[in-house]
């Protein structure tokens, strides 16, 4: 079978951020972005630069720090968000602006208020505007998939004629069925006339589980560019996994008449980098990623896979990068190794001082823990990150008591503003003990969405990771907090929480700002 090459365009910093708590920071997309590059992405959607100062500054330094892939931001179809994301991609060795419009008749009625031909003419404009800054233009029909063909046809030959060189058929809210999807992108591709000038591509939400489904139906049909995020982050129930596509297409090569450019081998480590600063956990039975994915728990199952393991594998799993880095450091370990083990992970520090304190929380973690893993320094790195906040809240003592037979309490010294203060209060365990205790003392109003807690290594020794949700206002942050003590890392958690409200850091939801 003869391959074309399919074009992985990663919006993990884009769409994927646009999980409600899923912001990152400038320096937490500049790190993932990194790892993506040197997974050998093709595009990497770095955000939105018109959404906030911070996305722009996030698109910017992602521009200025990856040279391997071509970095792109996404713009609505009129003069400033194009200009705004010309202006942040400039440091770009290769850049991509992606422009949209939506095409269903109920957006363009209801959400636009615009005439079609008024679309069409909004979008041809935009591909003029982008191309002042590249010549690398992509252009997605917004809900394409509940667009009329008619319609499809004559935007996507006009946008084509104005230079628009990737052409988007998102699947925005998770509508299209695979045969159905496919079959609309392959006859997109034979009737529009000026078709065979750009690359076709693909972006499908997964509201009823297809997204991975639909993107490898399309690729069936024509499509040569599949939009997906790690972990399947995004917006409402996420994007079609990036590590699914890569995997599916090369595990089953006998199908699709296409190959990427991927090192799998470096898929595990950026999807536990996106969790790790996301603190989105990954589901244990998620494919490919999961802590489950390569585990047999049947006795028949591990029989066969000991006597020939392609009995129950269809995929080894170091190609995608489990096992690759087990045990790696301890108590003895020097600063050197823990230097380069964090590089081999795609982690750099800008400053001295920065790996100082990272080491100094290593150095305190190999006390209390035998084995540091790479799991664990993905956590205390994203645990580092709290320190970037103006520090409201912090920890300084804490005492958890729990007895059978009587109500469980907590009694912790936080220093609030440069004061400290005592504070305690029972709970249905050590963990809601404490939170109430924080809350007498911080009455934050604030709304608790979420409290997740993740066993990052095997064994009761394990570093846990407790991830903790909070929602104000509107304004939704996760904080993270690490400890091989549970109720200490929950604490760590809340606090970082607290202090992610209070910081000028968060950022509303982009799609919320009604930018
Ligand atoms: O889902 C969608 O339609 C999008 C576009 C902006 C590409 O994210
Ligand atoms: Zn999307």
């Amino acid at each position: 079978m003869s391959k074309s090459p399919l074009v992985i365009f990663d919006t993990t910093l884009r769409d994927g951020e646009q999980s409600p708590g899923a912001s990152m920071t400038r320096d937490e997309k500049v790190r993932i972005a990194k790892m993506l590059e040197k997974m050998r992405v093709d595009v990497i959607e770095a955000g939105f630069a018109i959404a906030s100062e911070g996305d722009f500054e996030a698109v910017k330094a992602v521009a200025e720090a990856v040279t391997e892939s071509t970095v792109c931001s996404l713009a609505r179809a009129n003069d400033k968000d194009i200009d705004r994301a010309g202006e942040a991609l400039k440091p770009a060795k290769s850049s991509r602006i992606h422009t949209f419009i939506a095409t269903s008749p109920i957006h363009m009625e209801y959400k636009l208020r615009m005439q079609p031909a008024e679309v069409i003419e909004r979008a041809v404009q935009s591909i003029a505007r982008a191309s002042r800054f590249t010549d690398d233009i992509e252009f997605s029909c917004e809900d394409a998939s509940r667009s009329e063909f008619e319609f499809l046809c004559r935007i996507i030959e006009q946008v084509i004629d104005a230079g628009a060189t990737t052409i988007n058929l998102p699947d925005t809210v998770g509508y299209g069925e695979p045969a159905q999807y496919g079959a609309q992108v392959g006859r997109l591709i034979e009737t529009i006339p000026n078709a065979d000038k750009v690359v076709f591509s693909v972006h499908c939400h997964n509201d009823l589980g297809l997204a991975v489904a639909n993107s490898l139906s399309a690729v069936l049909h024509g499509a040569r560019q599949v939009e997906c995020t790690i972990n399947g982050l995004g917006e409402r129930a996420g994007n079609a996994s990036l590590e699914e596509i890569v995997m599916a297409v090369r595990t089953r090569a006998d199908v699709f008449p296409v190959t990427t450019a991927i090192d799998a081998s470096h898929i595990v480590p950026t999807s536990r980098l996106v969790s790790s600063i996301t603190g989105f956990p990954v589901q244990p039975n998620k494919a490919i990623v999961g802590a489950n994915a390569f585990a047999h728990e049947s006795g028949i199952h591990q029989d066969g896979v000991l006597k020939h393991r392609e009995t129950y594998e269809i995929m080894r799993a170091e190609d995608v990068g489990w096992h690759t880095n087990r045990l790696v450091l301890g108590k003895h370990s020097g600063r050197a190794a823990v230097k380069a083990r964090f590089e081999d992970l795609g982690i750099t520090f800008d400053t001295p001082q920065g790996l100082n304190e990272v080491f100094t929380r290593f150095k305190a973690l190999a006390d209390k823990k035998h084995e540091i893993f790479d799991q664990d320094l993905q956590a205390l790195v994203g645990e580092a990150t709290a320190p970037e906040l103006a520090e409201k809240y912090h920890l300084l003592k804490l005492e958890a008591h729990t007895q059978s037979g009587s109500k469980p309490s907590a009694a912790m010294t936080l220093r609030i503003d440069g004061r400290a203060e005592q504070t305690s209060a029972d709970g249905d365990g050590p963990v809601d003990a404490a939170f109430k205790a924080i809350e007498k003392l911080a009455n934050s109003q604030s709304e608790l969405k979420l409290y997740s807690v993740n066993a990052v290594t095997e064994g009761t020794d394990s570093l846990a990771t407790v991830t903790v949700r909070l929602e104000k206002l509107g304004m939704i942050v996760n904080g993270l907090g690490g400890d091989t003590d549970i109720v200490f890392a929950s604490v760590k958690a809340y606090l970082n929480a607290l202090n992610l409200l209070e910081s000028d850091t968060v950022k509303a939801h982009p799609q919320r700002e009604g930018v």
